[in-house]
């Protein structure tokens, strides 16, 4: 496998600044380095070069809505096109705004080579906000209702295709900070979550399991790796902390399940934000679960 490291420098979706760094944070952090240990040839293609943060008010229950609609177009493309070449691309957020142009690039591509999609949302919060009932106007909020079609025309159809993806591709895992309307909207739409609770009473063995149901060999399977999924104890340089996330532990189980299925085909890795961090730890837990995600396993795999 050819992997490339495609960055993505923005927080124009986020609440805070700083995300714009985390491309380099996961670079210091040596992630090429360990993905190369694992026997992957690995290409880093740099950042794309997306609008500066303006950092305005919300108009019309968006913030930043055109720069945002911009490093999406961007995203989308060198996804495609990464994809397109037979790469596994792997997008170093940057905030989860991202996740419209980068998950809206592997559906336009499982389309055309007539495959399945899954799409693991490993997240704190569920980021199925719209214009109405978001509470903050930050679209790092609203990435999973643009790819289901409900959102602006400059972020619901990058790609050509509207809705990008069904609700009854995503399967969402840690989730523990969904907004009063956002809840409402996660029913009716009938998004699927393992949420903390069920992990809590479950175990994070039994969730996975069902996320990782049903795929075959040729489901296309898309991580969306939300560094704030993690417990802040572990991780703390992210801008939206939310205590009671998975353990260290949990979290290397979840990426070597996913790891065994073989069916990982492109991974976005968000959120973190190096001006919260100490001393890039965050960074390098991230690399970390990363090299798991890629199959390094404790002992050689019966
Ligand atoms: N639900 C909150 C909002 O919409 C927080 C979203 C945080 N999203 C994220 N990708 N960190 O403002
Ligand atoms: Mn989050
Ligand atoms: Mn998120
Ligand atoms: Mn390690």
């Amino acid at each position: 496998t050819v992997v490339s490291l495609i960055g993505v420098p923005t927080d124009a979706g986020a609440s805070a600044r700083g995300a714009s760094m985390g491309p380099e944070a996961l670079r210091v952090a040596g992630l090429r380095e360990r993905l190369e240990a694992h026997g992957l040839s690995v290409r880093d293609t740099g950042n794309l070069a997306g609008p500066p943060n303006p950092w305005q008010p919300p108009v019309d229950g968006y913030r930043h809505l055109a720069e945002v609609a911009e490093w999406n177009r961007l995203t989308h493309e060198a996804v495609h096109a990464e994809l397109a070449a037979g790469h596994l691309p792997i997008m170093l957020g940057g905030d989860h705004c991202l996740g419209i142009g980068s998950i809206s690039a592997v559906a336009r591509h499982c389309r055309e080579q007539g495959r399945k999609l899954r799409v693991l949302w490993l997240d704190a919060h569920a980021d199925f906000n719209t214009s109405t009932i978001t509470p903050s106007g930050n679209i790092h909020g609203m990435p999973v209702a643009c790819l289901c079609g409900f959102g602006p025309d400059e972020l619901t159809r990058i790609g050509g295709h509207v809705p990008a993806i069904s609700p009854k591709v995503i399967r969402q895992i840690g989730i523990r900070s969904v907004d009063e309307g956002e809840k409402r909207f996660v029913h009716q739409q009938d998004l699927e979550v393992f949420d903390m609770r069920y992990i809590d009473e479950m175990g994070m063995r039994h969730a996975m399991e069902l996320a990782l149901a049903t795929l075959d060999d040729h489901t296309h399977l898309h991580v969306s790796f939300d560094v704030d999924f993690l417990d802040p104890d572990i991780a703390p340089g992210v801008g939206t902390t939310v205590p009671g996330g998975p353990t260290y532990r949990e979290a290397q189980l979840c990426m070597e399940m996913i790891a065994d299925t073989g069916r990982l085909a492109s991974l976005d890795v968000v959120e973190l934000n190096p001006a919260f961090d100490h001393r890039n730890r965050t960074a390098e837990l991230a690399v970390d679960l990363i090299e798991s995600l890629f199959g390094k396993s404790t002992l050689m795999r019966k």
